[in-house]
């Protein structure tokens, strides 16, 4: 394989220019051509950027511009087709999430990748973040104990999505951490939402998703709140995590806090429930932009010619649980089954969580 992978982006209105900057700054990749319908996004592009091609026509990006490796940052309607012409064309192909509008599309783009011996990656960001696997390390170690819950909050005010609504924008997110940290895919689905905004699009929902041995994750997605807000709960019988991804630093504490129920009392007067709070501590994150280490992923993974950590598999299955969180809205709530395949398998070996703990503070 050569040295450099050759690569173009479709889609440079938001998110395409954090793409464009991350690829555009690993050394075995040339950043080659930018993509987009709107002249104007292309021309702030090339004013940052003037050796870097512009093109309005994707099918002048797929045939004129001789890319090895294609990322498609379009609104999620285009995925599908932009990422099959991309594929088709021969090229490695890299999708933001959410992978496509339909779990039928995820099923084909996978079968037309694997056919063609194509690298298939979806933009599961979070778990190429320091903070998230830190958080699967310390999980499948087993020093929490058994999760009990986990309880997610991804609020803010807007970006208003035209083509999918607040769970398919936001909540992705959150599923990708919560089937990283529990190694399993959800049994059921229930998700209540509302549309206050644009009719038919819901800009805030509350979505559960139900794990074997009575487990489950609840996430709450809003484009309504006055306040930025992103934080996890881990509540496990021994110990419990909070994670807050809008702090510069110490965005995981773990406390060794729970509540036991003692076995047996011959009376109701000697019943006593048990509280545990011990300490707390806050482990040293390395610090590293996640975009970039999921863009030298890609690159990798096209280099050696090996299976993404967030692969076409991965997508799909996210594809399938926002489909039954929509299908629950419109039950208003009502569960719906899911059923899969194959389980998801673990990502990053466990680690004990005494050898990594590198205490940066402490507190009582
Ligand atoms: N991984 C993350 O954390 C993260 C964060 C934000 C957005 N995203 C994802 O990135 C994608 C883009 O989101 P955004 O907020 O940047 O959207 P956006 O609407 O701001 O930008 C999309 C751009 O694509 C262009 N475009 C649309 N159709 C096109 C086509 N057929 N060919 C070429 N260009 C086309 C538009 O002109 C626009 O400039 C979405 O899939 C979104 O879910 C991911």
């Amino acid at each position: 394989m050569k040295k450099q992978i050759t690569v173009g982006i479709i889609g440079c209105g938001y998110w395409g220019p954090l793409l464009v900057r991350n690829f555009k700054g690993l050394a075995d990749c040339q950043l080659k051509a930018v993509c987009d319908v709107n002249t104007e996004r292309l021309k702030h592009i090339r004013t940052l950027y003037p050796d870097v091609e512009g093109i309005a026509q994707t099918q002048q990006l797929l045939n004129g511009a001789n890319v090895d490796a294609v990322v498609i940052a379009t609104p999620v309607k285009h995925h599908y087709s932009l990422a099959k012409a991309s594929l088709l064309a021969g090229k490695h192909t890299f999708i933001e999430k959410p992978m496509a509008s339909s779990s039928a599309e995820c099923e084909e783009l996978i079968e037309i990748a694997h056919r063609n011996g194509l690298v298939l990656m979806i933009d599961h960001t979070f778990l190429y973040s320091s903070p998230v696997q830190k958080i699967a390390q310390i999980v499948q170690a087993g020093d929490l104990g058994e999760i009990r819950y986990i309880n997610c909050r991804r609020l803010n005010l807007g970006l208003f999505q035209k083509d999918i609504n607040v769970a398919w924008d936001l909540a992705p997110h959150d599923i990708s951490i919560i089937l990283h940290i529990l190694d399993e895919l959800p049994t059921t689905i229930n998700c209540q939402g509302n549309a206050h905004i644009t009719p038919g699009v819901e800009d805030v929902t509350n979505m559960s998703l139900s794990f074997s041995r009575k487990r489950f994750a609840t996430i709450q997605s809003s484009w309504l709140e006055p306040r930025k807000i992103r934080e996890m709960t881990i509540v496990g019988t021994r110990r419990m995590i909070v994670y807050d991804d809008l702090r510069t630093r110490e965005k995981i504490r773990i406390y060794d806090a729970r509540v036991e129920r003692p076995p047996h009392y011959d009376t109701f007067a000697e019943f006593q429930y048990s509280y545990h709070y011990g300490d707390s501590y806050i482990p040293y994150l390395h610090q590293e932009e996640p975009l970039k280490l999921a863009c030298q992923h890609f690159v990798d993974c096209i280099k050696t010619n090996s299976q993404p950590l967030t692969d076409g598999r991965r997508g799909l299955e996210m594809v399938r649980i926002l489909e039954a969180a929509s299908t629950s809205v419109k039950m208003n709530g009502a569960p719906v089954t899911l059923s899969h395949s194959s389980s998801a398998a673990p990502v990053f070996a466990p680690v004990k969580v005494e050898e990594m703990l590198q205490v940066e503070a402490f507190a009582g």
